[in-house]
């Protein structure tokens, strides 16, 4: 069965529009809508770009398609919106069918893990109106025990403190994370985040809409307003001071105490101690990281698309599953768009840059890394989800002390409290991180070795943790030749990777997307497939 699993849509809200294309339960392609359209999120968008990918990649015409999966069930209409959009732009319809939200979530990370049993647990802003979802995955099927439903939300919790630090919500949550490793968890926020014994309570009633009538939290409200904390929210690019990173830890503890709590009760109730996450809730690696350092968590998998992106590909594994088809254990993230010799030659020749074709770029790019360049690395096919893991990178030596706030002054426009994580192969990976796990997508934080510290300064954050990437061989040869190139010569397998972007631009997908980030940032070399463009 060939099945196209879309999120994204329309409506207030809809954002991280994506498209995934399985052919009888084993994914061929996904991608997000924002890798073409070039805009961050790509709010309020179906995914259009997204979906004529995935056919290409398939090599289906859009009548090949025993199905369109959305994720939307509680939308109304939504059947004939979706009939009349594909009748438009792709001049007709298959089948239309609306799954739930947070089954959506829990297919993606459930069916993604290949764990034939798992407690499963999907925690985001809201979706189909419920926040949290408590699920048993067996034999092959989800089976729901408990929902939170909007505004009882972890997700709504963590904005509110976002938008209380001048970010911008449902956006700019990692920030508050990153900083909270610069503060203390001072202030008690558990009139607001209530810990109780089955998880969390939520209490909504300290956020306020911008009117009466308007759902919580908008815009214009004043967080924590009956709340008695001592300082205003703070304005947008006001000053930030340590005040701002004390109240981003306190609201990061009471978040992990929270999740840990809730995860911990649900182990003890189902005698289930493998545990799947997905959704928005679940890209906080930090909290991520307290769950699998709980002691009531055996095994953790964290998939590579948390967020709605991930709806598509977990509304095509429920479909396949409910079809009776067996869907196949998600082996990596690459999954989007890659380009031939011949089309990145001729972007380079359209732009009219200096280049020169190599016949071994894993050895230019450690050459320029070991001479302490900063590098873009561009190969093969696009990543499916936030994280850049080899393929779209930003590459440097991790052994220079002042290489993160290089990068993010100079490439990435952004705080100084922003960490930059390793890539790192997953056979050294014990060596250098405490109770190390192979963390193959960049969505946990690990606690780093004295020796990490000593070796490779610039992967370590204010609070002594790393985000890291575990390398393999086996789904990418390319970028762990690099890694094992780097370790041969320098005695430390790691490089320092990030998202081939700049401060607000989704990650670069095509060669001319690279080439812009390259020319206007202080990027010194970019290195496509095996082209090599060098700033003087
Ligand atoms: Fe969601």
């Amino acid at each position: 069965m060939n099945i196209l699993g879309i999120s994204g849509g329309v409506m207030a809200g809809n954002q991280d529009g994506a498209a995934a294309v399985m052919m009888d339960g084993k994914l061929i392609a996904a991608a997000e809508e924002e890798r073409f359209v070039g805009v961050k999120f790509a709010n309020g968008l179906l995914p259009k770009n997204a979906t004529q990918f995935c056919l290409k990649q398939a090599r289906l015409s859009i009548h090949d398609l025993d199905c369109i999966v959305f994720v939307g069930a509680t939308y109304t209409n939504f059947e004939e919106i979706l009939r009349r959009y594909f009748e438009f732009h792709f001049g007709y319809a298959p089948p239309i069918k609306l799954v739930d939200h947070h089954t959506a979530h829990a297919a993606s990370t459930f069916y993604g893990s290949g764990w034939k049993r798992a407690l499963i647990v999907t925690m985001d802003y809201s979706g189909d109106r419920k926040s949290t979802t408590i699920s048993i995955g067996a034999e092959g099927r989800i089976e729901t025990i408990e929902q939170m439903l909007k505004p009882n939300s972890l997700g709504i919790y963590y904005s509110a403190v976002t938008q209380y630090l001048g970010f911008q919500k449902d956006s700019d949550e990692y920030k508050v994370m990153g900083m909270a490793a610069y503060g203390k968890p001072i202030y008690d926020l558990s009139k607001i985040l209530e810990v109780t014994p089955t998880g969390y309570h939520f209490h909504h009633e300290f956020i306020r809409g911008v009117a009466s009538n308007m759902p919580a939290p908008s815009k214009q409200e004043r967080l924590f307003d009956v709340f008695p904390l001592p300082f205003p929210a703070r304005l947008p690019g006001s000053t930030i001071t340590q005040t701002h990173f004390d109240l981003a830890a306190s609201a990061q503890a009471q978040l992990e105490n929270a999740v840990v709590q809730m995860i911990k009760h649900y182990v003890q109730k189902t005698g289930i101690d493998r545990v799947c996450l997905a959704g928005g809730v679940a890209l906080n690696c930090l909290m991520n990281q307290k769950i699998r350092e709980s002691g009531f968590v055996c095994e953790l998998y964290v998939p590579p698309v948390c967020s709605d992106a991930g709806l598509a590909l977990g509304a095509a594994y429920l479909h396949a599953a409910q079809s009776s088809e067996r869907p196949q254990r998600l082996e990596h993230a690459y999954w989007g768009p890659e380009f031939s010799a011949d089309e990145i030659r001729f972007v380079l020749a359209r732009a009219g840059v200096a280049y020169r074709e190599v016949s071994d770029p894993v050895a230019v790019a450690v050459e320029k890394i070991l001479a302490g360049k900063i590098i873009a690395w561009f190969q093969g096919r696009t990543e499916y989800g936030p994280r850049a893991l080899g393929n779209r990178s930003i590459l440097a030596n991790p052994q220079i002390a002042e290489m993160k706030d290089t990068i993010n002054q100079k490439v990435k426009f952004r705080e100084e409290f922003r960490p930059l994580a390793p890539a790192v192969l997953h056979a050294e990976g014990a060596h250098y991180f405490r109770g190390y796990v192979d963390s193959p997508y960049m969505t946990q934080t690990f606690v780093v070795k004295a020796l990490a510290a000593q070796k490779a300064p610039a992967i370590v954050h204010a609070d002594g943790t790393s985000r890291l990437q575990s390398v393999h061989a086996s789904t990418n040869p390319l970028f762990h030749e690099l890694i094992t190139q780097v370790g041969r010569q320098t005695g430390v397998p790691m490089v320092l990777n990030t998202s081939l972007n700049a401060y607000n631009d989704p990650m670069a997908c095509e060669p001319y997307q690279a080439l812009r980030t390259f020319f206007t940032t202080g990027l010194e070399v970019l290195i496509m497939g095996n082209f090599v463009l060098e700033k003087r």
